[in-house]
C-alpha cells in the first residue's frame, strides 16, 4: 500500500501484485488523455492503458459470472430484450507509446529481474508529474541509478513527455536504449483496434492506428527519443508487435545521462492523425508550458490543511485527479466515472458527472464548467429523439452517455433507462454553474434551451394521480430499489428544476410556465418528519436476508436479489437532497433522517462517502465527518471497494474537495448571497482554500477559532454566516468566530 507522507503518497517498494491497482493511482493525464502508471520497460496487458476522451468503440461484453438477480428477472419480462446486448461502448487503448526498455552490458533492466537497491515511486500533485527513482543492480553486480519522470501536459492536450536520468554508479558498461511504441494492447482482453499506418526512422516512431470500427474513429501517435550527452546512432525497426529506435553507447561511471522522448498524440475526432508529427520543443520547455497552467489550476483547486498530514495529502491526491478528469479544452466528451484512469465504466458520462465532478469546476475553473455542460448541449438533438422515441416531449438524456448521446447498456446496469433523474440532474449543473458564476449568457444562449426541453419532458413524464402530479416507475439514485414510485431524489428536483426554469424563464420574458405542475407535484414527506425514499420504503424489512450464499462484496447487484424487499441501500437518495443539492426539505427533519438513512446505507457505490461528511458535519458529527472524508479520499489509496485496478472512483475522489468546501468550511453560494456554517475538525489547525463566485476570487482562512473570508470583489457580496448578515468586498474583510 502507498505510504502518506505530508504532501503525497509513495510506493516504497515494488510489489508485482500491487501493479494493476498501482497503475490506476498513478495514471498521469490532463484529461485530453490519461495514461496509467504501468512501465516504461514492460506494459503487462491490462495494466497499461492510454485512453484519450471520448475515443470509444465497441467490444463485446464479457458477463461476470453472476446470475440476474431478481428484480431484473422480474421486470426483464421479455428475455430475449435482456439477452441482446452483445456488445458495449467502451474506451478504447491506445497503443503504449511509454516504451523505454534500458539495458546494462545486455542485460535489460525489469523490476522484477536482478536485485532493486532503492524503489519510490510517486505522482507529485502540485506538477501532476510521475516520479520514479530506481537504484538496480544486475546479474553481474553492475549497479545503475534510473531517475524517471513523466507528464501530460496541461498546456497541450497533445503533448506527453517522459525522462529517464541513467547513471552507472560503480562501473563504466555498454548502455542501450530502446524507445518506442508497443502496438500490442488490448481493451477488455480484446484486440479492437487496427494498424493503419506506420513509419520509423532515426529516432522517431509513428503509428496510425484504427481505434474499432463501429464509430472509426483513428489515432495518430509520433514518438521522438533523444540522449545526452552521449553522441549515439539510432537504429529504427519495427517488427509484428513493436515499432522502435535503438542507440547505445559506452558509459562513464558517476556520469548522467538523459533519455528525453517527447509524444505528441492527436485523434480523429479533433485533429489529424495521417502525418507524424515530430516537431518537438524538448522536455524542459515542455514542462514550464505545462507548470504555467497546471501550477494554477492546482492551486486554484488546492486546500491546505496543518495539523492532519493524512487529511492534506488525500485531499492533495484526490485533487490532483479531479484535475486530470476533465478535458478544459473542448467539449468534445465529457467526465467519466473513472475519469481516464481505467476501461471500467466504459468512459460513459454519468449523472455523476453534474451532481458530483461539476462542482470544483464551477468553483475553480469556471472556464472547465462551462465546457462540461457543453457536452449535454451537443447531444441535445439527440436527447429530444431519445424522448420522443420513449414518446415523451422534450429531451431525454441518456443515463450511460456515449458518443452519440443515445442511450448505451452497461454490464452491471441494465436498466439505465429508468434513472431518468439525469434530467433533473444536468438541470441542477446548469443551474448550479449559472448561481455560481452568474454567467447569464451562457444561461440565455444555451443553458435555456436545455432547460426549457428537459422540462417539457417532465412535463410530459409526469402523470395525475392520487389528486397531485406523480413520478411513477423510476430508479432512483440508488439502485439496489429500481422501478419504484416518487423517489424522493426525483420528486424534490424535479420541483425544484421546474420553478427555477419558470423564475428564469420570466427573466427572459420566454412564456413557459411550469409553475402548475411544480405546485402540485408530490414530494414526500411523512408526518414525522421522515422522507420516504420511494412509495412504501418504510414498510420494507429494515434488514437485508441474504439468500443464495451471496459473497460478493461490491458488486452492483449482489446475487440474492432481495434488496427490493429490504430498507438497505446502495448510496444516498434522501441524503443527497441536504447536502449535495442544498434542497433542505421543509418540514422534514434533517437528523432523524441522517441518523436513519445512515445506517440503512451499505455504501457500496462510492458516491455515499462524501455525501455522509456532509451529513455528519452539517450535524456536528466531526469524528464522523472526518472518517467519511478519509474514506473519500483513499477510497483507491486504501482499495476500500476492491477493484481500484479497474480505475479510480473519479466521482468519489472528487468529493473530497466538496466535502471540505460544503461540509467543514459550511459554504452554500446562493444566488444573491452566500451562506456559511462552518463545522471546523476539532484537531485541525488551520483550512485555507479559495474559490471563485460571480467572477471575484475569495479565500477562506479558518484558523484558532476564527473564521476569515477575504475576496477581490469590488461589489460588496451579501454573506450569512451562522445566520447573520455581513458584508465583504476587496476593502472589506470579514472575519468571525466559528
Ligand atoms: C452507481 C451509479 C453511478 C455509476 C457510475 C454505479 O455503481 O450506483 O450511481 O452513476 O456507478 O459511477
Amino acid at each position: 500500500m502507498l505510504k502518506a507522507t505530508s504532501k503525497r503518497f509513495i510506493e516504497e517498494e515494488y510489489h508485482i501484485e500491487d501493479e494493476a491497482l498501482n497503475a490506476s493511482l498513478f495514471t498521469t493525464g490532463n484529461g485530453y488523455i490519461g495514461v496509467r502508471g504501468s512501465f516504461e520497460e514492460y506494459g503487462s496487458l491490462r495494466i497499461q492503458g492510454a485512453y484519450i476522451r471520448g475515443v470509444i468503440d465497441e467490444i463485446i461484453e464479457v458477463m461476470e459470472p453472476f446470475p440476474d438477480n431478481e428484480y431484473m428477472k422480474k421486470y426483464y419480462i421479455d428475455e430475449d430484450k435482456l439477452k441482446e446486448f452483445e456488445y458495449q461502448d467502451s474506451v478504447i487503448n491506445n497503443p503504449d507509446f511509454l516504451l523505454i526498455r534500458i539495458s546494462i552490458d545486455g542485460e535489460t533492466f525489469y523490476p522484477w529481474e536482478g536485485k532493486l537497491i532503492f524503489w519510490e515511486r510517486y505522482i507529485e500533485p502540485e506538477t501532476a508529474r510521475l516520479v520514479r527513482n530506481v537504484r538496480w543492480e544486475n546479474s553481474k553486480g553492475d549497479i545503475t541509478d534510473f531517475a524517471f519522470e513523466r507528464f501530460s501536459s496541461y498546456a497541450d492536450d497533445h503533448v506527453y513527455c517522459l525522462k529517464v536520468k541513467i547513471t552507472p554508479v560503480n562501473h563504466s558498461k555498454r548502455v542501450e536504449v530502446m524507445s518506442g511504441i508497443d502496438k500490442r494492447v488490448k481493451t477488455g482482453g480484446q484486440k479492437i483496434t487496427s494498424l493503419l499506418s506506420e513509419s520509423v526512422k532515426e529516432n522517431m516512431t509513428y503509428v496510425h492506428t484504427l481505434m474499432g470500427k463501429k464509430y472509426g474513429f483513428e489515432t495518430g501517435i509520433t514518438t521522438v527519443t533523444n540522449i545526452s550527452p552521449a553522441q549515439v546512432k539510432w537504429n529504427g525497426k519495427s517488427e509484428d508487435g513493436l515499432i522502435y529506435n535503438i542507440a547505445g553507447f559506452e558509459s562513464e561511471k558517476g556520469r548522467e545521462y538523459t533519455v528525453e522522448k517527447c509524444v505528441h498524440i492527436v485523434s480523429s475526432r479533433e485533429g489529424d492523425v495521417s502525418v507524424p508529427h515530430e516537431e518537438t520543443l524538448g522536455y524542459d520547455e515542455y514542462f514550464n508550458r505545462h507548470m504555467e497552467k497546471y501550477g494554477k489550476a492546482f492551486e486554484m483547486a488546492d486546500i491546505h490543511i496543518s495539523g492532519d498530514e493524512k487529511a492534506d495529502a488525500g485531499i492533495r491526491f484526490a485533487n490532483y485527479h479531479s484535475l486530470i478528469s476533465a478535458s478544459h479544452t473542448d467539449s468534445i466528451h465529457s467526465v467519466a466515472a473513472k475519469g481516464l484512469t481505467g476501461e471500467r465504466y466504459n468512459d460513459f458520462v454519468w449523472w455523476d458527472c453534474e451532481v458530483y465532478q461539476l462542482p470544483i469546476f464551477i468553483y475553480t475553473a469556471p472556464e472547465t464548467a462551462k465546457k462540461i455542460l457543453m457536452y449535454r448541449y451537443r447531444l441535445l438533438e439527440q436527447s429530444k429523439k431519445n424522448a420522443c422515441e420513449a414518446g415523451f416531449k422534450g429531451a431525454k438524456y441518456a443515463f450511460c452517455s456515449s458518443v452519440e448521446g443515445d442511450e448505451r447498456v452497461w454490464i452491471y446496469a441494465r436498466h439505465p433507462f429508468m434513472q431518468i433523474h439525469i434530467n433533473a440532474d444536468i438541470a441542477w449543473g446548469i443551474i448550479h454553474y449559472y448561481t455560481v458564476t452568474g454567467d447569464i449568457d451562457f444561461l440565455r444562449d444555451y443553458g435555456m434551451e436545455m432547460l426549457t426541453e428537459l422540462c417539457e419532458f417532465w412535463k410530459s413524464r409526469v402523470e395525475w394521480h392520487n389528486g397531485r402530479y406523480e413520478i411513477r416507475c423510476v430508479t432512483g439514485t440508488d439502485e439496489h430499489h429500481p422501478y419504484v414510485d416518487n423517489d424522493a431524489y426525483t420528486n424534490y428536483l424535479v420541483k425544484f428544476v421546474l420553478d427555477k426554469v419558470t423564475e428564469y424563464a420570466k427573466m427572459f420574458g420566454m412564456e413557459n410556465d411550469y409553475s402548475e405542475i411544480a405546485d402540485k407535484l408530490y414530494q414526500p414527506l411523512d408526518k414525522n418528519g421522515m422522507i420516504p425514499q420511494f412509495d412504501g420504503y418504510f414498510d420494507l424489512s429494515r434488514s437485508l436476508e441474504e439468500a443464495g450464499g451471496n459473497n460478493a462484496v461490491n458488486f452492483q447487484m449482489k446475487s440474492s436479489g432481495l434488496y427490493h424487499k429490504s430498507q438497505i441501500i446502495k448510496q444516498p437518495d434522501v441524503m443527497l437532497l441536504y447536502s449535495y443539492l442544498n434542497i433542505n426539505p421543509e418540514n422534514s427533519d434533517y437528523a432523524a433522517n441522517w441518523d436513519y438513512y445512515e445506517k440503512m446505507c451499505e455504501s457500496s457505490s462510492s458516491l455515499s462517502f462524501a455525501p455522509h461528511s456532509i451529513c455528519s458535519a452539517d450535524n456536528g458529527r466531526m469524528l464522523s465527518a472526518y472518517n467519511y472524508l478519509i474514506e473519500t479520499a483513499y477510497i483507491d489509496v486504501y482499495d476500500i471497494h476492491k477493484c481500484g485496478w479497474q480505475g479510480v472512483h473519479s466521482g468519489c475522489l472528487v468529493g473530497a474537495w466538496y466535502a471540505v468546501f460544503r461540509g467543514i468550511a459550511g459554504i452554500v453560494c446562493r444566488e444573491k448571497h452566500i451562506e456559511i456554517n462552518p463545522h471546523m475538525m476539532p484537531w485541525w489547525e488551520k483550512v485555507e482554500f479559495s474559490f471563485m463566485y460571480h467572477g471575484a476570487k475569495f479565500s477562506v482562512l479558518m484558523k484558532n477559532g476564527e473564521y476569515t473570508l477575504t475576496t477581490d470583489s469590488k461589489d460588496e457580496v451579501k454573506v450569512i454566516f451562522n445566520g447573520n448578515k455581513a458584508f465583504v468586498s476587496s476593502e472589506k474583510t470579514m472575519t468571525k468566530s466559528m
